[in-house]
């Protein structure tokens, strides 16, 4: 397993509020592998994003305290990097696409000096290169009609669409070997979405860059990812292959996820999960899921499960394991 590019093991994320220190992500394992989609998916606040942002060394700096055993991205032991180690990762070896494409691009720059800025600034091309030609076969890669026009128009003359697909082409201008997705397509239509989508597949399966696919919907992760990690309250609660997730779901939040899908094996009466995830300020006792959990039995509102393994690659944290004798 070690030709992983990002190998983080038992990693704690504690960032300073104004209500004190807030420990956000709590002895959390993760890795990826060149060519593979990973999912993380959970309800909002659960540290998804605090969680890829610290693989980019993206989090306040001087209010982040970060602790691992292990924190390897592209072989580089990131626990110690600077600022300036930061820059020099960001864009080549690890890049982002967010949430919102208009906040990611400038609205008083066009497309194309944005770009370029990008194709410089990643050195990714040698001495001599065309950015014009490099900038338009980007786009045309992800799929974007007329490249050559859209060089020349502002972020607002493009769709929602047109313009993640802009974001999605800037953060691959550099080759980056990680491209980490923050929820990239909550933000679009459905048709769009499954376009992007599959622009990401052929990211992974053709340069074989790995992808960090963070999502709140499981039937986005299913669609497009290899393996998943359900997370809760600042902790992975369970991981499998995706098959391993839908059709054998083990932890009782990733069933209450399932559950609440409209399509699919487990599909009810649409219930959502009852209930808040809890404040991180002032987490339960136990396993943190215990207050929501319909099976929560004396143990789980006292000690923090442990992981347990069924089969290969496919983990989950609960005590029903116990039940079952695992
Ligand atoms: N810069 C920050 N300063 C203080 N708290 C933060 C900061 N970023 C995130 N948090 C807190 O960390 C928790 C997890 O947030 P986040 O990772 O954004 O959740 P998710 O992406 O799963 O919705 C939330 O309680 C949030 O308020
Ligand atoms: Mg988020």
């Amino acid at each position: 397993m070690n030709n992983a590019i990002v190998d983080v093991r038992n990693v704690s994320i504690t960032i300073d509020t104004f209500q004190g220190p807030l420990r956000v992500i709590r002895n959390q394992d993760i890795s990826l592998q060149p060519g593979e989609i990973l999912g993380i998916v959970g309800e909002s606040g659960c540290g998804k994003s605090v969680l890829v942002n610290s693989l980019m060394g993206l989090l306040p700096y001087g209010k982040t305290k970060i602790k691992a055993d292990t924190f390897m991205i592209d072989g580089n032991d990131c626990l110690e990097f600077t600022e300036d180690d930061w820059n020099e990762l960001r864009g080549t070896t690890v890049a982002m696409v967010f949430q919102d494409p208009m906040t990611s691009l400038n609205p008083i720059m066009t497309i194309g000096e944005q770009m370029y800025e990008v194709i410089h600034r990643t050195n990714a091309y040698g001495e001599d290169y065309d950015e014009r030609a490099i900038a338009i076969d980007l786009l045309k890669k992800m799929g974007l009609s007329t490249p050559e026009r859209r060089l020349s128009q502002y972020p607002h003359e493009l769709s929602g669409g047109m313009r993640q697909r802009v974001c999605i082409a800037m953060a691959v201008a550099g080759r980056p070997k990680i491209l980490i997705c923050d929820e990239p397509t909550t933000a679009l239509d459905i048709t769009t979405e499954a376009q992007i989508l599959r622009l990401m597949q052929t990211l992974a399966v053709e340069a074989g860059i790995g992808i960090i696919f963070i999502s709140h919907n499981l039937r986005v992760i299913a669609q497009i990812c290899d393996r998943v990690m359900v997370m809760y309250a600042g902790k992975c609660v369970e991981s499998a292959t995706v098959e391993g997730i839908f059709n054998e779901p083990r932890h009782p939040y990733t069933l209450g996820l399932l559950l609440a899908l409209p399509q699919g094996k487990w599909h009810g009466e649409l219930k959502a999960v009852e209930g808040q995830p809890p404040d991180l300020f002032d987490l339960p006792r136990g396993c943190a899921f215990n207050p929501r959990c319909k099976w929560a039995m004396r143990i789980c509102g006292n000690r923090i499960p442990m992981v347990t393994n069924v089969g290969e690659g496919h983990q989950f944290t609960c005590w029903l394991a116990k039940l079952e004798g695992l």
